[in-house]
């Protein structure tokens, strides 16, 4: 095998290997991976590289040591102020999560608490959770706005994206989720709020390149079937991909409707129906499962896994972290979810948190497993196998978090 451009930046010796590539774990057993300018040049077991000569500035010894891909993270609401532990206490005590909504809680309350939070606040605070991300093994995280639901804060929201991406070693993919509710302002008003969307939000949004993905709460305390088909025509009419958040409470075909738009992804998913899936799967769109939020709003209908995978429907799993149904920062423990409560596969699960999230991201084809030629993401654990990550809950092993080439978090 070639040795392109020697000597490489580093070397990364003696580590079990699991790449993902095509979604399998593909192990190598006593493995080395070369990295040169951010991208993995050599992978393959120890025993054929050439080492009678300089090959690498650098040498790392990962003896007893697994290196698997970084998790990529596809579903996020990172950026948001205050707490809403109160509306968790509501639930434990019977309230639902729709009815809190009903009444002005809910996604309202936080966005409340972002307009009245400068960028530099929100800023700090997600830098906080950008940290805990990293220390955990993530390494590119998908962010939405849906906070602000006006120009002004829905950029502000956008722009401590765009800052976390510049100061951050993570790449961080920033989506416009103005449909994520209905402003109080437009209470009643729900057209034309999509209205404001279509001709005021979305060109703003485009004429800044802020955003790489558009997507909408499609629900029925949310945004309707014939709402979102607006929105994603104006969007995909300005060039900028589609997900969606569909299926989640209720069948609104939400699903179908994103697949004739080519969405990225669909996401949430409990009640997606077998339509839903054969639409998917013809379309090509990941499902992006998000056990966090099922497990804390107590949901019992699980997403339609066995047909997901009898069709060939990549499985994403995100943590889809926000203050509401989801305060869940720690891919492993969503993996253990989706083990658990959804019935992956350790396998699966791997592959959800690596290769099929950055499907979804439309970046498969340079993160999310480690080839030849991808981005060097990756993480050295201090684990057996890599079904402990799935296996073991409330402890990290993170050793080594490397991102395009460098170590961006060492314990
Ligand atoms: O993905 N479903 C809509 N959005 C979030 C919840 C956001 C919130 O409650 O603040 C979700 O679960
Ligand atoms: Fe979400």
């Amino acid at each position: 095998m070639p040795h392109a451009q020697l000597p490489w930046d580093t070397l990364f010796v003696h580590a079990d290997i699991a790449t993902m590539a095509h979604g399998r774990y593909n192990i190598i057993k006593d493995g080395a991976i070369g990295v040169s300018n951010g991208k993995i040049q050599w992978i393959g077991p120890y025993e054929k590289l050439q080492t009678d000569r300089t090959i690498a500035h650098e040498v790392i010894n990962c003896k007893d040591q697994w290196i698997l891909p970084g998790f990529v993270d596809c579903h996020t609401h990172l950026i948001w102020a205050g707490s809403r532990s109160n509306e968790f206490e509501m639930r434990l005590s019977g309230a639902r999560y729709e009815q809190i909504a009903k009444q002005g809680g809910g996604i309202a309350a936080t966005v409340k608490a972002v307009r009245d939070a400068s960028a530099d606040r929100l800023f700090t605070i997600a830098s906080q959770r950008i940290s805990h991300f990293l220390s955990r093994g993530t390494t590119c995280v998908e962010i939405k706005s849906g906070y602000g639901l006006d120009l002004e804060n829905e950029l502000k929201m956008l722009a401590v994206a765009d800052r976390l991406n510049q100061q951050f070693p993570l790449h961080i993919c920033p989506t416009f989720l103005g449909a994520h509710a209905l402003p109080p302002e437009y209470k009643g008003r729900t057209d034309d709020y999509v209205d404001l969307i279509i001709n005021t939000m979305l060109p703003g949004i485009k004429h800044q390149g802020i955003a790489s993905a558009v997507d909408v709460f499609c629900e029925s305390i949310a945004f309707s079937l014939a709402q979102t088909k607006r929105l994603f025509t104006a969007a995909t009419d300005m060039g900028l991909p589609v997900k969606l958040h569909a299926e989640q409470l209720s069948d609104s075909g939400g699903a179908a409707l994103a697949a004739q738009f080519n969405a990225l992804s669909c996401d949430h998913l409990e009640y997606l129906s077998l339509d839903g899936v054969k639409a998917m799967a013809h379309a090509g769109v990941t499902a992006v499962l998000l056990p966090g939020a099922y497990y804390m709003l107590k949901q019992t209908r699980i997403p339609p896994v066995r047909d997901l995978i009898r069709l060939d429907v990549p499985m994403a799993l995100a943590t889809d972290l926000n203050p509401g149904t989801s305060p869940v920062y720690d891919m492993a423990a969503v993996m253990n979810m989706g083990c658990v409560l959804f019935g992956l596969t350790c396998e699966q699960a791997l592959a959800g948190a690596t290769i099929n999230g950055a499907k979804a991201l439309g970046l498969g084809n340079c993160k999310g497993s480690l080839e030849t030629g991808k981005d060097a993401d990756f993480v050295v654990w201090d684990i057996d196998s890599p079904a402990d990550l799935s296996y073991q809950m409330g402890i990290c092993c993170v050793n080594k978090v490397v991102i395009t080439g460098k170590i961006a978090y060492n314990t």
